[in-house]
């Protein structure tokens, strides 16, 4: 196969790591992106390497802030070359009842799970049209899927990363540049360990599957979709839920 070059936001979160580890393991190269502020990245980097993941490149960048993706994408090219694949993985809650939201809990998860993709894609979509070749894959949710009480501002950003996947699909799909979602249920990640133990039960025990996703999980769909084979395509949303929940 050939050896594309992936660039994971969110990279060293529960998710993110996994999806790195699958994308290796496919056989491409891969650019690990973090926050600025995460400080735990050498840390990281040491696990990946005893795990056996020896070539991950990092760049730090605020997903949120279109300058620092500019400068981030720049590094991550400088390093490690065009980038083929990019992930939209980075995102964050700020869970409340819409009664009870604040318009800074609102902006933020905007900013972070939706205004990001335009600030990624932006960097690297028309290069990969004039390459010919190309696979961005946004991670959306369930619950931008089928909205979730506490979670007006994130199941609003969550749908409209499906609508951003169908219509810039739509504009590259002659352009050898596939555009797809992932709607992951609940997965056991930090993200899901932040809910209240009530609440968690509450929500394992709808799943019909009554367990939480292995991060692992997510991250193959992601190299299922980043494949040659998966060419095809496009403008799709990928459940990948236990069962919680079907279009
Ligand atoms: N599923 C089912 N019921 C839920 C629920 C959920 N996810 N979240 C809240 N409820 C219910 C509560 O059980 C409660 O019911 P009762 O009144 O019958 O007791 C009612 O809603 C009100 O909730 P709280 O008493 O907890 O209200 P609160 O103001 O103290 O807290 C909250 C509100 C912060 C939103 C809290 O309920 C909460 O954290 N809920 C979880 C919301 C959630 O599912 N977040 C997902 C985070 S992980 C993620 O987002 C990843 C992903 O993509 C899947
Ligand atoms: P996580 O472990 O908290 O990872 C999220 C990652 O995003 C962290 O590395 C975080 O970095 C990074 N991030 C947050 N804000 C950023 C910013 N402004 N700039 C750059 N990076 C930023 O959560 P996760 O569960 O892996 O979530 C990954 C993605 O999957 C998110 O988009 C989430 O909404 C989605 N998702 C998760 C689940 C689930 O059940 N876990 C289900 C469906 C969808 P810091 O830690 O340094 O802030």
């Amino acid at each position: 196969m050939t050896q594309r070059i992936a660039l994971v936001t969110g990279a060293m979160g529960g998710l993110g790591t996994s999806i790195c580890q699958e994308l290796a393991k496919a056989g491409h190269k891969v650019v690990a992106s973090y926050h600025p502020q995460f400080d735990n990245k050498d840390e990281w980097l040491k696990e990946q390497e005893a795990a056996g993941f020896k070539d991950f490149v990092c760049v730090a960048g605020d997903v949120a802030d279109l300058a620092s993706c500019q400068a981030m994408v720049a590094e991550a090219e400088a390093n490690a070359g065009p980038i083929d694949i990019l992930v939209n993985n980075a995102g964050i809650t700020r869970d409340k009842m819409f009664a009870k939201m604040e318009r800074d809990q609102w902006d933020a998860v905007i900013a972070t799970n939706l205004t990001s993709l335009f600030n990624l894609t932006k960097q690297v979509s028309s290069k990969m049209a004039e390459r010919g070749w190309g696979r961005i894959i946004n991670i959306s949710s369930v619950n931008g899927v089928k909205g979730q009480m506490g979670q007006t501002n994130y199941s609003a950003a969550k749908a409209g990363v499906i609508g951003f996947t169908k219509a810039l699909a739509a504009e590259l799909a002659a352009k050898g540049v596939t555009v797809n979602a992932i709607a992951p249920g609940y997965v056991a990640t930090k993200m899901v360990m932040a809910i209240r133990e009530d609440v968690l039960k509450g929500i394992v025990d709808s799943v019909p599957m009554k367990r939480l996703a292995k991060p692992e999980e997510i991250g193959y769909a992601c190299a299922f979709l980043a494949n040659d084979l998966s060419g095809f395509t496009t403008g799709a949303t990928l459940n990948i839920n236990g069962g919680l929940y079907y279009q």
